[in-house]
């Protein structure tokens, strides 16, 4: 375990992150920032368990402590990556200190509202973000919400942490956080599915299973290539490979037949509408 006695980063103008929680999220953040040139001197990270601090702090060479209140004397942004259920009893007990350091929090965990999280730490300023899975392969998708307290500063190092594991968004208003989790939260798995599908009807076809994954592993990434590259729309890219009388213009058919988008708008207002229940069970509990 690594504590030094101060941080060198606030006394340099810049500032020092601490992750509270260094599980799967905070370690592709981590690994992130390290990756695009911040100091490992500049970065915290406490957890109860010791062998990943070890690691943390061996391999990274980033501060690790196994006590959140030391990370908290020496954080400037504070990244609560812990599950939902515990980030009330990790909170409180900090509320006074990051009160007096003035620290931002940012809050990865899913469900906890920004207003639930200020109940908990009055006066403090918060960023509230829904990030997804791919973050773990640094192409993931944030959105994010910050109080009134947070400044354009604290912004901007809220969207550089985030901005590590992939794109950023920010929304004016909280209650987005529930369609962004419907759509970029949820969404990784609707395209496993969508993928699963492909591969068992391409093994009906009599593919070889390897020959499926690879057909339609690569078929996704490079469709949502060109999307991101070429800057058009997906439907004007779907228009332009679908000829009159051909092979895709059959299956988009079918699929038009069974009411694909309507399928998809009615299961994403169902997980619009579950983010919404699961925020007001946990901000009731
Ligand atoms: N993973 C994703 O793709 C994803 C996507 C969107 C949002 N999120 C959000 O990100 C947050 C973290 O998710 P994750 O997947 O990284 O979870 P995780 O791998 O379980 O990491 C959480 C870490 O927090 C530690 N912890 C528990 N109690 C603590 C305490 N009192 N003080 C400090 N650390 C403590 C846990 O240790 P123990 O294991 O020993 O309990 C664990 O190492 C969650 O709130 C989740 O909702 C995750």
């Amino acid at each position: 375990m690594n504590q030094s006695s101060q941080s060198s980063s606030t006394q340099s103008g810049k500032y020092s992150i601490g992750f509270i929680g260094a599980g799967n999220m905070a370690n592709s953040l981590i690994n992130g920032l390290l990756a695009t040139g911040f100091a490992a001197e500049d970065l915290w990270a406490a957890d109860p368990d010791c062998t990943q601090l070890a690691r943390l702090s061996g391999q990274q060479g980033i501060h690790t402590t196994s006590d959140n209140n030391v990370l908290v004397s020496h954080a400037d942004v504070i990244v609560l990556a812990v599950k939902p259920q515990v980030i009330a009893d990790v909170v409180r007990p900090l509320h006074e200190a990051i009160r007096e350091r003035k620290a931002l929090v940012i809050s990865i965990a899913a469900g906890i509202t920004a207003t639930t999280l200020n109940r908990w730490l009055p006066d403090v300023a918060v960023i509230r973000c829904m990030p997804n899975t791919p973050a773990l392969v640094g192409k993931g998708m944030t959105g994010l919400f910050a109080t009134v307290q947070v400044s354009d500063q604290q912004k901007q190092s809220a969207e550089m942490i985030m901005r590590a594991v992939g794109e950023t968004v920010w929304l004016d208003d909280e209650t987005l956080i529930d369609s962004v989790t419907a759509v970029s939260g949820s969404g990784p798995a609707y395209f496993f599915l969508m993928m699963e599908a492909m591969e068992d009807a391409a093994i009906k076809l009599g593919l070889s299973e390897r020959t499926a994954r690879l057909l339609v592993q690569q078929t996704a990434l490079g469709a949502a290539t060109m999307v991101a590259e070429t800057g058009e729309a997906p439907a004007q890219l779907r228009r332009n490979v679908t000829s009159p009388g051909g092979t895709t213009e059959k299956a988009l058919g079918i699929f038009e037949q069974h009411h694909y988008q309507s399928l998809i708008a009615e299961a994403l207002q169902g997980a619009r509408d579950r983010s919404v229940e699961l925020s007001e069970i946990i901000g009731k509990s």
